[in-house]
């Protein structure tokens, strides 16, 4: 950029907002492209002598993209007639997208094709993430599948200091490849392919060395095999720790790219898809190293407007993606609430929105609210009016109208409140426990799979069950297992008492079977027994607790860390610096991408107030992220 003359860069930022806001029409295009080589000219692309592309080329047959760097994953906003005659894509195919599609093969494909070179790819992300040019070559394949070889350059354009679109210059070359018989990898060989020079300091380094001081064959694969085909599968906690056995591993384990398939491994694209806005700034290996040692977990606290009228308590909440949702409760001389109120985390302006909602359930308090399958939102049971219920009523936030749709589902659990529920695989709702109407705790388990045509309710007949009880947690770790915490349970004929006791059930096995965690329960001084408090499981399959009702003079907001996964589970205590909430209640928490917790409603004697809420944010968020 430093050849381009000031006012160049403004007259082409000002044509690039023009596009942005509505794409170029194609007359203006040849105008556009002729500017374009006449500043890239200027800009002396071809008298760089350390550049690999050269000029004829550049003016004859480059193509070119412009992609906004404004929004989130670099969406494509103009490609010229070059580019799409060299790739296969027509414009309308491509605008929108990030550029990578041209490194998958096949449109189908979860992965990009391994002829591309993940050290290039991870290059460009670092550039784009720091705002640098970049210019190299990977391969890239047409839409009919040819692969070519792609000499790139990206060009950051910039206005008062922020990066607002990135050019990209592409020649693009013949790849004389054999797909059928190339053997994996073809591109050329990095220099710490060779056998790596070792840090003998490293005190693990012996590991890689037999007796004889031979390098140990793994050592001996390529960065690539040993990238995608080794280290991509281990946890980032493993990725952390054989980063620090030798220079060679040490750079590898420093590839964004790798990073990145090692979290979504881990965590699963949904959770990582979360990620992608921070880890332009903070990059894959930070946030990966923040949520497993939870060092950034800090609370905060924000206001919020709007009102959630009339006043209530006993009210259930719940994230469904960056939306709280707020339903029933229980109003002034116990009136059940059936309304609904929406809290949009991505406005501006935290706000509380009465929704109309079509055909309401029957209000009620005491019951509990699960999201489900993205946009769904699940109420089950709770007090209303009439009495205890055990009814299940859907609504989809997506929904053009909309309407809470109560469900059927044959052989339902017995009315009851104060229970609790999780959502499994996406879509089974799982009911536990809670009281009946003569205030009997209940200790049976039922799953009701609501992506199922006509939803049966079905009992999870374990031979041997945990002490019946309300008030206590399930949340789902591995996707299928469930971690069942404290609440009040039953202890011995009328006695009932808090409880700090864990139990688990993987709901993938023939016959589930609930399991108490640790065989004689947890040894290590643990959370207080307690009831009603929050449960939360991390992206890593560790659950965090705190909060709730607890005996004597501990505190709520101490929190709690398990991983369950351990042979022997121990819990640990995390301190969190910040503003933690005086009280923080299950049924008024929710949970936004495993990431942040919001606890909705700190508490002045009898009144909830709505107007606050608290977040535990377990991993650094982007500037503005609330
Ligand atoms: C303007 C622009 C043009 C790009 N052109 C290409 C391209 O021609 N071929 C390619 O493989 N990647 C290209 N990229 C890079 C990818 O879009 C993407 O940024 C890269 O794969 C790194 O990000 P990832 O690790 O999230 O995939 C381009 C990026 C930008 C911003």
């Amino acid at each position: 950029m430093g050849m381009m003359g000031e006012d160049q860069v403004q007259n082409r930022d000002k044509r690039l907002k023009v596009f942005k806001e509505d794409y170029m029409d194609w007359e203006e295009e040849e105008e556009f492209e002729e500017d374009m080589e006449e500043i890239d000219g200027e800009m002396g692309i071809c008298k760089n002598t350390n550049s690999p592309f050269y000029y004829d080329q550049v003016r004859c047959c480059a193509s070119f993209v412009v992609s906004d760097a404004l929004e989130p994953d670099f969406p494509i906003i103009y490609v010229n007639t070059v580019f799409e005659d060299s790739t296969g894509y027509r414009a309308d195919e491509v605008l929108g997208r990030n550029c990578r599609f041209l490194q998958f093969r096949d449109r189908q494909a979860q992965r990009r094709h391994p002829l591309v070179d993940p050290m290039v790819v991870s290059e460009i992300h670092r550039c784009l993430n720091e705002g640098t040019e970049f210019q190299g070559e990977l391969i890239n394949f047409r839409k009919d599948g040819t692969p070519l070889v792609n000499h790139l350059r990206l060009m950051p354009i910039s206005e008062d200091g922020i990066v607002t679109h990135i050019i990209g210059i592409q020649i693009f070359s013949e790849a004389n490849i054999d797909l059928d018989c190339s053997s994996y990898p073809v591109f050329k060989q990095s220099s710490s392919n060779k056998p790596a020079p070792f840090n003998f300091n490293s005190p693990t380094s012996e590991l890689y060395t037999d007796n004889s001081q031979h390098i140990c064959p793994i050592l001996q694969l390529s960065d690539e095999v040993l990238a995608h085909n080794i280290l991509s599968r281990l946890t980032p906690r493993d990725v952390a720790s054989i980063g620090s056995v030798c220079t060679r591993m040490r750079e590898l384990t420093k590839n964004e790219h790798l990073r990145k398939m090692v979290c979504e491994n881990a965590w699963g694209q949904d959770v990582t898809g979360k990620f992608e806005l921070s880890t332009r700034r903070l990059g894959w290996g930070r946030i990966a190293r923040e949520l497993t040692t939870l060092e950034a977990a800090t609370w905060k606290k924000f206001p919020v407007g709007g009102r959630v009228e009339p006043s209530r308590c006993n009210f259930s909440a719940c994230a469904v993606g960056n939306r709280l949702v707020l339903f029933g409760g229980e109003g002034i001389d116990m009136e059940p609430m059936d309304d609904t109120f929406v809290l949009d985390l991505d406005s501006a302006d935290l706000e509380w929105r009465r929704v109309k909602v079509a055909s309401s359930p029957p209000g009620r308090w005491g019951h509990t609210l699960t999201s489900l399958n993205g946009s769904w939102l699940a109420v089950f049971g709770g007090c209303g009016r009439e009495g205890l219920l055990n009814d299940v009523f859907v609504l989809d936030l997506d929904a053009p109208r909309l309407a809470w749709r109560e469900v059927a589902g044959g052989g339902p659990p017995s009315p009851r409140s104060w229970h609790s529920s999780c959502a499994v695989d996406g879509s089974t709702l799982v009911v536990s426990g809670g009281c009946t109407d003569s205030g009997i705790l209940l200790s049976d388990t039922f799953a009701l799979d609501l992506a199922e045509e006509r939803p049966r309710w079905r009992e999870i007949a374990s031979s041997w069950v945990p002490p019946p009880r309300l008030g206590h947690t399930l949340s789902v770790y591995g996707k299928t297992k469930i971690l069942m915490f404290g609440g009040l349970a039953k202890s011995g004929g009328s006695l009932r008492l808090r409880s700090c006791d864990a139990y688990t059930m993987d709901l993938e096995e023939e016959e589930p079977q609930w399991r108490q965690l640790g065989a004689a329960g947890l040894t290590t001084a643990g959370p207080p027994p307690r009831l009603d408090h929050v449960a939360v499981s991390l992206p890593c399959g560790r659950m965090i607790i705190f909060g709730g009702s607890i005996a004597g003079l501990h505190s709520p907001s101490q929190i709690f860390l398990l991983d369950p996964y351990e042979e022997k589970p121990t819990w640990r205590i995390l301190n969190v610096p910040g503003q933690p909430p005086k009280f923080a209640w299950g049924h008024s928490t929710c949970v936004v991408g495993g990431t942040r917790v919001l606890v909705l409603g700190g508490q002045t004697g009898e009144e909830w107030i709505l107007n606050e809420l608290h977040e535990l944010c377990l991993a650094s968020s982007p500037d503005g992220d609330m």
